[in-house]
């Protein structure tokens, strides 16, 4: 039997770069890995052209627009990368009937929860970034509700991997050249190395091409993917400097004392039961997966 072939988009981001490296193990699928060069998902010509040439099965939708205090001022990205780029994606992958994953963030909710996030509960977006995504969001479901497409939808957040920039690795340089560093405590999440997640979306498209294991409904389902265990980013460094032995002072300071352009969610964990009772998968816990990043970032 012809093996099924799955599309990477955004291939060199953290996600798409972690998926291609677990590519070249041996998994049953065929991968095409497209960067934004290769393929602008904003753009629906070079999109149909693309996937009229290929016989693609499933979509990994790993590309977007990440930069969450450029968004405030370069809105127009944000909005066409996270959300029109996603309608063109599920018109596509609905003609074509090819299933498609596609990414969220923990930021389309608003943050005042004292609980974890269930993937039901109501969102409510700060800021561009969070914004954009949020309609990407809409798009999919509506377009899930009306066009027969076979869509799945997966939350994360905190992101950090040995590939592109994420805060792992700038407080790796930040321990190197300084003695004292300053990080917020009072930002509540659970950090997500993409690797994990990574390795959680291939297992997906296997149980759903191989297995034939998922019901799809006109409802989109939505479900959520972080490492275990609820953190600060003052606990995540404090983390970090344990791993690698950092010597120098952290200090806790309230986000107050570290403005941005667009406000960060104070509390954004996300709950993952359903993401495992219904794969059937373990998320490994924050410490272990920085632990097994640490280690990928110094074997380069
Ligand atoms: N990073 C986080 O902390 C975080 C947290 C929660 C959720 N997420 C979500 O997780 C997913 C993966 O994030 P990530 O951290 O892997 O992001 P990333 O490292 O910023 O990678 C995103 C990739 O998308 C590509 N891209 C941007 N515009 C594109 C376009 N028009 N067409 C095709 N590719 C395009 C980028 O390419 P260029 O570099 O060439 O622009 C980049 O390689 C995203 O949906 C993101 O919203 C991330």
């Amino acid at each position: 039997m012809n093996k099924k072939t799955i599309l990477v988009t955004g291939a060199n981001g953290q996600l798409g770069s972690e998926l291609h490296q677990l590519s070249k193990r041996n998994t049953p699928f065929n991968w095409l890995f497209c960067s934004s060069s290769q393929l602008d998902i904003t753009n629906i010509e070079m999109l149909q052209n693309y996937f009229n040439t290929q016989s693609i099965d499933a979509v990994i939708n790993a590309a977007a627009y990440t930069k969450v205090d450029a968004a405030e001022t370069d809105q127009q990205s944000a909005i066409a990368t996270n959300a029109t780029a996603v309608e063109h994606l599920a018109k596509i992958c609905s003609h074509q009937n090819i299933l498609l994953l596609h990414i969220s963030t923990d930021y389309v909710f608003d943050g005042n929860h004292k609980t974890p996030y269930l993937p039901a509960d109501a969102t409510s977006p700060v800021g561009m970034y969070a914004f954009s995504k949020w309609k990407g969001e809409e798009i999919l479901k509506q377009y899930v509700a009306e066009n027969q497409l076979r869509a799945i939808l997966v939350r994360t957040s905190w992101v950090f991997s040995s590939y592109g920039n994420n805060f792992l690795k700038t407080m790796l340089r930040l321990m190197k050249e300084r003695s004292e560093l300053k990080v917020v405590n009072d930002q509540i999440g659970k950090p997500t190395y993409a690797f994990d997640l990574a390795e959680a979306l291939i297992k997906i498209c296997q149980q759903i091409l191989l297995d034939g294991k998922y019901n799809f409904t006109n409802t989109l389902p939505v479900y959520h993917f972080a490492n275990k265990g609820i953190i600060s980013w003052f606990d995540f460094a404090l983390g970090i400097a344990q791993q690698i032995g950092y010597k120098g002072n952290l200090l806790p300071i309230p986000t107050a004392l570290y403005p941005t352009p667009a406000k960060r969610p104070k509390y954004s964990v996300l709950d993952t039961t359903s993401f495992e009772a219904d794969f059937n998968l373990q998320i490994p816990t924050w410490q272990q997966s920085l632990n097994n990043c640490i280690k990928a970032i110094h074997e380069k």
